[in-house]
């Protein structure tokens, strides 16, 4: 029997200050996006911010449903669209700013298992990583490099044969 040991990096940064200009205007454009999300039944709005390869950025916000596995998460709305109007190419990072309505102490929000999976799959197909940054309301943001960080072992469709 074999032992593998699988580690994960996620950076804490204290301040959005302390980030890449670039990093920084994506959580913003997540931020402004997280305005427009439709969530009447949780009222815990998510915005997110896809930055692509050609410079173009996607937005997403989470739509829910009175049927609520109808709904769709934030990542999703925003990976998806991005597939759908820049088919190919590349996604650089994704930007998730999420806080339940009225806390200024919430911690930056991981992408659910789902949306891993969603992510997973273009930076599988890509070959390259795609850094998540996530932003609450206490004033950090969690960054890691990959996907694959937040995802280990992932099944990809390599699996399929
Ligand atoms: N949600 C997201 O949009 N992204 C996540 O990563 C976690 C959860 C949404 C789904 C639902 O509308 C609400 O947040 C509460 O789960």
């Amino acid at each position: 029997m074999k032992t593998k040991k699988i580690v994960s990096e996620v950076s804490i940064y204290e301040d959005l200050t302390e980030l890449s200009k670039q990093d920084q205007d994506l959580l913003q454009r997540a931020a402004k996006a997280r305005k427009n999300a439709y969530a009447p039944y949780s009222n815990f709005k998510v915005g997110a911010a896809v930055l692509l390869e050609n410079q173009e950025i996607v937005i997403g916000s989470n739509q829910e449903n009175a049927s609520f596995p109808s709904g769709l998460c934030a990542e999703r709305v925003a990976v998806f669209q991005a597939g759908a109007l820049f088919p190919g190419v590349a996604i650089v990072a994704v930007a998730i700013v999420a806080a339940p309505q009225r806390s200024r102490s919430a911690k930056p929000a991981a992408p659910c298992g789902n949306c891993r999976q969603a992510i997973y799959e273009y930076e599988h197909n890509q070959e390259q990583p795609i850094s998540i940054l996530m932003m609450g309301s206490d004033g950090r943001v969690f960054k890691a490099k990959a996907m694959a960080d937040l995802l280990p072992l992932a099944f990809g469709n390599d699996f399929l044969g």
